[in-house]
């Protein structure tokens, strides 16, 4: 859990930041329908609640630091009794200050009265710009009343800030706190894979694996950090599938890529198991090359390093491995500078972790890439896809699709892997499958 206390320190840090002469703005995002009048389960935007540690919708955050009523201020509903009865409890605006600790709150529907008279006197105007063209709209139409009151146009904002880089930089970095958020979401995550290859029979379907997924993580009141990929055979060469249909045949493998969340924290952790509980050689061979590629890159991950490097590293491996093999032609420097390699690993080798599951932060800044520090947290996600129509490959690695994946914290000496419950070697993988869950 976050406490409300490190939430305050975040609002205060922006505080700092903006200074006497703005105002920040972060708005919660709105209830989005799902079809007809039917909902989707709400989640707040996270740089919202990252802000605020605020749940709910119809919210709003302000920094004003110096203002007369207080330095932070959460606009919110007031409780209502009727929407009490058919949603729930609600925060209102006396826990507004008591439970998120805001100096002061408002009810959201004087908004738009009182506006102008937070802004009155701030040259610049802090939040997501570009990200809500309601709110775009909005912050225009406060700053132009800002201009119609009496006390005249010299009073009102004359500058819009992008908070994101702000926000940004704030949130690459993981406290204590967070650092054990992610590691319960990874735990939560762990102990699912290790269910679904315990579970995992030739003949089931996709869907069935992604119903154990979702008992054990729902099980831990916890739910999927983003929508399952449950890929048995060639689908594991689809990087985005998730319709988890099919069913899965005796001697392929599965690709699961599939993560949780706590707190809103959270994990993205991939295996690659074979369907009946054996490797064949085959899948063996590619499988070994993405798990040398995994502990390169892993290698990798420490303070000073830069953000290529694990990407860097694996790409050497696999390179090496595809030319080994004879699935690609030169040397491994030709097949390293003329991208060879990406007909069969396309993708990058990871991305920030945390709130969101591609999480934010620059990866390069100025044309050069980010150094790794403590407490940043990546993903490791090497993989090799074989279409099942590359011709050109042997018939036997045709339609493989292997990745690994694990979420790794930079420490002050090297890394740890958060995700280091579920195994990942072929040996650990086939005695796992042997006992049953
Ligand atoms: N699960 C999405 C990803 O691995 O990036
Ligand atoms: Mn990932
Ligand atoms: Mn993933």
């Amino acid at each position: 859990m976050i406490k409300p206390a490190e939430f305050k320190a975040r609002r205060q840090q922006i505080a700092k930041i903006i200074g006497t002469d703005s105002i920040a703005i972060v708005k919660a995002k709105d209830v989005a329908i799902r079809n007809g009048d039917a909902d989707y389960k709400y989640r707040p935007e996270s740089n919202f609640y990252y802000m605020t540690g605020c749940h709910e919708p119809h919210s709003l955050m302000i920094i004003c630091p110096g203002y007369e009523k207080g330095d932070d201020m959460l606009f919110c509903r007031e409780v209502d009794h009727h929407n009490v009865i058919w949603n729930g409890p609600m925060l209102g605006l006396d826990d507004a200050k008591s439970k998120l600790l805001f100096d002061n709150s408002f009810d959201i529907k004087s908004l738009d009265r009182l506006m102008p008279e937070i802004m009155k006197g701030r040259d610049k105007v802090y939040f997501m710009l570009g990200e809500d063209t309601k709110l775009d709209n909005k912050v225009v139409e406060w700053t132009n009343s800002v201009k119609k009151e009496k006390w005249g146009k010299s009073q009102a904002p004359h500058e819009l800030v992008s908070l994101k880089s702000y926000l940004d930089d704030m949130r690459v970095y993981k406290s204590k706190d967070e650092i054990k958020c992610m590691q319960k979401s990874a735990n939560i995550a762990a102990q699912a894979h290790v269910k679904m290859m315990q579970t995992c029979k030739p003949g089931m379907y996709e869907y069935n694996l992604n119903a154990e997924f979702m008992r054990n993580v729902t099980n831990e009141n916890s739910q999927p950090s983003y929508l399952p990929i449950i890929g048995g055979g060639e689908n594991a060469c689809i990087l985005h599938y998730v319709n988890n249909n099919q069913q899965l045949q005796n001697g392929d493998l599965v690709l699961i890529d599939a993560g949780a969340e706590c707190d809103y924290y959270a994990s993205d952790i991939t295996r690659t198991f074979p369907i009946n509980g054996k490797y064949s050689k085959a899948q063996k061979e590619i499988y070994n090359i993405v798990l040398d590629a995994h502990t390169a890159a892993v290698a990798k991950v420490k303070p000073g390093n830069h953000w290529n490097e694990p990407h860097d590293a694996a790409v050497k491996v696999i390179a090496q491995g595809l030319i080994d093999l004879g699935l690609v032609k030169g040397t491994l420097d030709e097949v390293i500078k003329d991208h060879k390699y990406a007909e069969f690993y396309m993708h990058k080798t990871g991305h920030w972790l945390g709130l969101d599951v591609h999480d934010c932060g620059d990866y390069s800044v100025d044309g050069l890439w980010v150094e790794l520090e403590a407490n940043m947290v990546l993903t490791i996600e090497p993989g090799i896809y074989i279409s099942a129509d590359a011709k050109k490959v042997p018939k036997k690695y045709r339609g493989i699709g292997i990745r690994i994946e694990d979420d790794v914290l930079v420490t002050k000496t090297g890394s740890k892997i958060l995700s280091d419950k579920v195994p990942r070697s072929i040996d650990e993988i086939e005695t796992i499958m042997e006992k049953s869950a």
